[in-house]
């Protein structure tokens, strides 16, 4: 075996990569399984995306190599979303780059802006994959913690004592994930405000503010954010296109040069026709907001049927595609889900996945049908 690069020794692999295998295995042993574990959306897409990703097959060109920046119109029409779905105005031609899914974005991001040990401020808990990358870029991350006394917001005064010198990147994610919490219009406004006083790159993530969320926020809505700030978002959870990969960045000019520097030279632009679908998805109506909630809502009461069923407590007042569950006291998130795996056959997510802060708690995706999620009831 050839040694494997430094970089790989400080990142495990990802938890949902190992445990899937493990629940794939009990599967084939016959245990029948039910996952609520993964934020991967069974919904379909809409439908009149995926006939135009189909009806674009034989269009002139539709296997060629395509633009590092996404076609022109694929750009315009984020721009148009962003107009449209929160009021703010953002230039398609200068200020969006379509991704790969926002997860790609979080490694081109931090490719374009960390050098070796330079330091990220990254929430605990929070999507694993801001530390993840960083540790592959040997920089290194500052755990920030989010506390549910405090809505799961960062403290700033503990933020303005810590050593900030090496700070270049503060990831935000608001509506969270894992805890569904929203962010308020004074924390995006000090947020950006310690960005510009420390010289510190916001980005903020926002792939859930069409998921259970009545009104979605995009940072950019904020004085000054544009000077300081990114905003990943994603096609994923909004239109059920998890597969498809798509995503997007928006922020200023200069930001989005830097990391298409780095993108142009990872990769050859995205599939055709998935961008023609994806143009498609950014034009759905209101009712498509309205029906997809609308499935979420009645799977979120039936997911607080199971917590209950499960002594688990939670805040009804969230947003986002999960519910994250306090677990009776003393009880442990780890062995709690090993637990309910193997008595009662169902996978959820330890909150420990999301770092320390997640201990004592757990997640239930949404990503279920109704009828799932019953079964689930019933067998607790
Ligand atoms: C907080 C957060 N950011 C980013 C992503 C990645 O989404 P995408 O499918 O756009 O890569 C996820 C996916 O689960 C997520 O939960």
């Amino acid at each position: 075996m050839i040694e494997v690069a430094n970089r790989l020794k400080h990142v495990e692999e990802y938890y949902f990569s190992k445990k899937l295998r493990e629940v794939a295995f009990l599967k084939s042993q016959g245990k029948p399984i039910i996952n609520l574990g993964i934020g991967s959306p069974d919904l379909e897409p809409p439908f009149k995306a995926t006939m135009l990703l189909k009806d674009s097959l034989d269009d002139e060109g539709a296997n060629k190599y395509q633009s590092y920046q996404g076609l022109p119109e694929l750009r315009e029409e984020i721009g148009n979303f962003y107009k449209t779905r929160y009021k703010v105005s953002i230039s398609g031609q200068t200020e969006v780059l379509p991704l790969l899914g926002s997860k790609e974005g979080i490694m081109h991001i931090s490719m374009a802006f960390l050098n070796k040990g330079d330091k990220v401020l990254v929430p605990n808990p929070g999507y694993p994959t801001y530390a993840a990358v960083t540790k592959l870029l040997e920089a290194k991350p500052i755990l920030y913690d989010l506390k549910e006394d405090n809505n799961w917001l960062p403290d700033f005064t503990a933020l303005e004592r810590l050593d900030l010198g090496k700070v270049k990147i503060m990831w935000i994610n608001y509506p969270h994930m894992p805890t569904g919490a929203n962010a308020t219009n004074k924390f995006y406004d000090e947020v950006i405000a310690f960005g510009r006083r420390h010289n510190i790159l916001i980005v903020n993530d926002n792939p859930y503010s069409f998921v259970l969320n009545e009104k979605p926020i995009s940072i950019m809505r904020y004085n000054n954010a544009k000077e300081v700030c990114l905003e990943l978002n994603s096609f994923s959870k909004t239109f059920n296109m998890a597969g498809w990969r798509v995503g997007m960045l928006v922020g200023s000019y200069e930001h989005l040069s830097a990391v298409l520097k780095v993108k142009s030279n990872m990769d050859s632009g995205m599939f055709y026709g998935i961008q023609k679908g994806a143009i498609e998805a950014l034009k759905c109506s209101d009712m498509w907001f309205v029906s997809l909630n609308s499935v979420y809502q009645l799977r979120r009461e039936l997911i607080w049927k199971l917590a209950d069923g499960l002594n688990c407590t939670y805040d009804k007042d969230t947003a986002g595609m999960f519910v994250w569950a306090k677990l009776p006291p003393h009880l442990k998130s780890e062995e709690f889900t090993d637990l309910v795996l193997k008595e009662h056959s169902i996978f959820i997510t330890p909150g420990t996945v999301f770092g320390t802060n997640g201990e004592g708690y757990v997640r239930f995706s949404l990503c279920a049908s109704e009828e799932i999620i019953k079964e689930a009831i019933a067998r607790v």
